[in-house]
């Protein structure tokens, strides 16, 4: 049996993921593993045709294809992404339509849900038979359990490919329209009050919109700033090298355009609307890049009280996990995010409104710096990070100990809370069953709303 593995980490052999793989390589000799370093060669892929077409051809004689990769920013790494692609834009799917596929990230578990629900439709628009994906933590393999639930995920790959067992498509293809937007009427531009609008996009791509309604945007305030991110320069994405980690410094630093840019316009601003064209399951390549760049900041949530809005070319309804991935990078940075537009109803003055309501709302919410409570993603994710700053990437990501510290982010540990703690220690041993029974489960519910009435009361 000949599996292909895609190693989607920017480091290629140094990657931690691939250890795992590794690991099966060594459990099962029978099989036949061929590896191939789409992230870290993804440039000599896209400029060496005959390569490209080499990796093509290695699929198409395969049984099936493992996908082995990182969690970068709440998904695949951005050379994945472009490899991804690369797949569509060269008309190489039917080598992969009917092949067995599964996937294997390794990741502190911040979501790779969404990054594993990506590939897994990404398979599925593929026509291949999608197993299942596996997704440990990056240091499962140190631990008994964490290598014999590989093997168990391993095993039940290889088994599935021997008895060629059915799989289940669970993402329908998606539906596309075609469909030009025209503008119509302009808007009042707003006064901008002082306020920083910074409005970015990643150019046209045949049959987007976004090049028009990034204008519309644009049209709707007083003053703003417009950016293509296909103009910034920008060698490659993230290298996962961790330079930045002790100082919150990138080792592209002076290389590129990329730092100076995300400083002078993204952490200065006020007012961020992001627009682009879906690509496959997500947004381009060149927006992951852009996005995952800004990993010289770590894991500090630097966009506290910024205002974002995103303004989406393409069948955004159909892919709920983008939405998650988009509201997750905003909530979990503290910023607050506005709302979404997107093209998709095919209904020009639907979207003239739709993205002047947007401007209009995203702006005042500048003006009231307003704010909302966060969802489980903000509020999971940032309980997430602190316990991983905390404790175990603590000597690594020295940085964000220290902003951690400077935002009093360690006293949300509920350790820290020392009067629940005193509560808990004294009422807790009196909440004995008869005593539950006679003045607890009666008092309970009253007892809750008690300070909620209060604070109705008092303010
Ligand atoms: C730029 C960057 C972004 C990351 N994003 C995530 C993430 O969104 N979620 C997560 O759980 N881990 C994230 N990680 C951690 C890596 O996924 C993790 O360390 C992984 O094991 C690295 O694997 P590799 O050595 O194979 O590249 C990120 C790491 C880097 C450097």
């Amino acid at each position: 049996m000949k599996i292909i593995v895609f190693n989607g980490s920017p480091k290629g052999e140094t990657s931690v993921t691939l250890q795992s793989v590794n690991y099966l390589i060594k459990k099962f000799p029978d099989c036949a593993f061929v590896t191939y370093p789409i992230a870290q060669q993804i440039r000599k892929i896209e400029q060496d045709a005959p390569f490209f077409d080499q990796i093509i051809a290695s699929v198409a004689e395969a049984d099936a294809v493992l996908w082995a990769f990182p969690l970068y920013f709440l998904t695949v790494h951005a050379h994945t992404k472009r490899f991804i692609e690369l797949i569509s834009e060269r008309g190489a799917q039917p080598a992969f339509a009917g092949k067995y596929a599964a996937s294997l990230s390794t990741s502190i578990h911040f979501f790779d849900h969404t990054a594993h629900n990506y590939l897994r439709a990404v398979c599925d628009d593929l026509e291949m038979r999608f197993v299942g994906s596996f997704s440990p933590d990056m240091d499962d393999l140190l631990t008994e359990e964490g290598r014999r639930q590989l093997v168990q995920f391993g095993g039940d790959f290889l088994t599935a490919i021997r008895e060629q067992r059915p799989t289940q498509r669970l993402n329908a293809p998606l539906t596309r329209r075609e469909f030009t937007y025209q503008p119509g009427p302009l808007p009042a531009a707003r006064p901008t009050a002082g306020k920083k609008v910074v409005i970015l996009h990643d150019g046209d791509r045949p049959g987007s919109n976004v090049l028009r309604m990034v204008a519309r945007c644009r049209q709707n305030f007083g003053e703003a700033a417009l950016f293509s991110i296909q103009e910034i320069d920008i060698k490659a994405s993230c290298q996962g090298c961790l330079r930045c980690a002790s100082r919150n410094e990138c080792a592209f630093e002076g290389k590129d355009g990329l730092i100076d840019f995300y400083r002078a316009q993204v952490l200065n601003a006020d007012v961020l609307i992001y627009a682009g064209t879906m690509v496959d399951r997500y947004l381009s390549a060149r927006w992951k890049m852009f996005i995952e760049r800004s990993f010289f900041n770590t894991h500090a949530p630097v966009m506290t009280g910024k205002q974002i809005a995103y303004v989406i070319s393409g069948p955004f309804s159909q892919t709920p996990n983008l939405r998650e991935m988009l509201e997750g990078f905003g909530e979990v940075q503290r910023a607050n995010v506005v709302g979404f537009v997107t093209d998709e109803y095919g209904d020009s003055a639907q979207i003239d409104a739709g993205i002047d309501a947007l401007m209009g709302d995203t702006l005042q919410a500048a003006l009231e710096q307003r704010s909302r409570p966060r969802t489980f993603l903000g509020v999971g994710g940032e309980k997430l990070f602190r316990d991983e700053i905390w404790g175990r990437l603590r000597i690594v990501f020295a940085a964000d100990h220290r902003t951690y510290r400077r935002l009093g982010l360690y006293k949300t540990f509920p350790q820290a809370n020392w009067k629940q703690r005193l509560l808990n220690a004294v009422v807790g041993p009196l909440l004995t069953p008869r005593f539950t029974r006679k003045y607890f489960d009666r008092e309970v519910k009253t007892q809750m709303i008690a300070p909620h009435q209060k604070a109705v009361e008092m303010n």
